[in-house]
């Protein structure tokens, strides 16, 4: 379970939270974008729920996609 990330907790957080509305952790979208093969923000909100809030994260859900979809590429 995650805790509410402040200042006072960051210093020790084994997790940087990716979708600060939804308390979205990088190893959450990280691992669903890598078992389901997701391909779009929408997608990854309807399975994480990252994005569903004021949508500031966006761009950052779209990076970890495409660098997903390049590193699996490079590998072949
Ligand atoms: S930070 Fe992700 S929806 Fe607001």
């Amino acid at each position: 379970m995650n805790r509410p990330c402040t200042p006072d907790n960051c210093a020790d957080c084994s997790d940087m939270i990716v979708c600060r509305c939804l308390q979205v952790t990088e190893t959450q979208v990280v691992r669903m974008i890598e078992r389901l093969e997701l391909r779009s923000v929408r997608d990854l909100s309807k399975y994480t729920g990252a994005g569903e809030g004021c949508t500031c994260c966006h761009a950052k859900l779209q990076e970890y996609i495409e660098r997903f979809h390049c590193e699996a590429a490079a590998l072949g």
